[in-house]
């Protein structure tokens, strides 16, 4: 049954794949259609949050009605726009595909092929959005009881480790809730369905059993809302 058991909640979501420029008309980018973070919007949306979506590259989709859309291009950017709200959020939920690295230089005008052949791409790392989310929920700039939602694309199956790397992940960036799917092999990645496990920091583990994108999505937020302080205000 639908319930608004997220009214008066401010949830703050990222969305698709950052694209990080390597001259005006190139990009590195990354096969994410954005369709998780969407239906994520959506279905908090529909509970009676105030949704706030930032969105890198995606397929072509409808933004949820009543949802507030913020269309970014690089990880910078999407940092950016975390940094402006995280402190108005009572939930973050981080599912976009945040490139690693940028290229060090953007250049001004199209890149020549050149005689010597293909010149190397120089990369430097981008800032952990994540990991600096929590790291600011540390120090106090953001508030305790905000919920911080992770999530881990791997590649491989359970026995493949799929499911340690997540443990490992969830230790290592410090949020409160992370969403392992795995990818790779038409998985995940622009498909209308998902699968997975949702990992606690409290060390509960549950299965995500393969379904709908949406299906997926009121899951994470049923776990959200288990971890909502009961006094917020609604
Ligand atoms: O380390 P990995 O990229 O697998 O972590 C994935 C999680 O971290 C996702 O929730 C993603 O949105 C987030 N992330 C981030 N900033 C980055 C890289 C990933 O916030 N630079």
């Amino acid at each position: 049954a639908l319930t608004y058991d997220l009214r008066g909640t401010r949830v703050l979501i990222t969305a698709g794949g950052t694209r990080e420029p390597l001259d005006p008309v190139r990009y590195l980018g990354n096969r994410s259609s954005g369709k998780q973070g969407f239906a994520l919007a959506r279905a908090a949306s529909h509970r009676g949050a105030t949704v706030t979506l930032i969105a890198g590259a995606t397929a072509e989709l409808a933004v949820p009605s009543g949802v507030e859309l913020i269309p970014v291009v690089t990880a910078a950017q999407m940092s950016e726009e975390i940094a402006k709200r995280s402190d108005e959020a009572d939930v973050v939920i981080m599912a976009a595909a945040v490139a690693d690295f940028r290229p060090v230089s953007v250049a001004d005008s199209k890149i020549k092929k050149g005689a010597a052949g293909p010149a190397p791409i120089e990369l430097t790392t981008n800032p952990d959005i994540l990991r600096t989310l929590v790291a600011a929920r540390t120090a106090g700039d953001v508030a305790a009881s905000t919920v911080i939602v992770g999530f881990a694309a791997e590649t491989g199956d359970a026995s493949g480790g799929v499911l340690d790397h997540g443990r490992e992940k969830l230790a290592r960036k410090g949020c409160d809730l992370l969403v392992v799917n795995a990818v790779g092999d038409g998985k995940a990645f622009g498909t209308d369905d998902n699968t997975g496990w949702l990992l606690a920091a409290t060390g509960t583990e549950t299965a995500l059993p393969l379904g709908s994108k949406t299906l997926m999505a009121s899951r994470i937020l049923d776990a959200v809302t288990d971890l909502l302080p009961e006094d917020r205000c609604s």
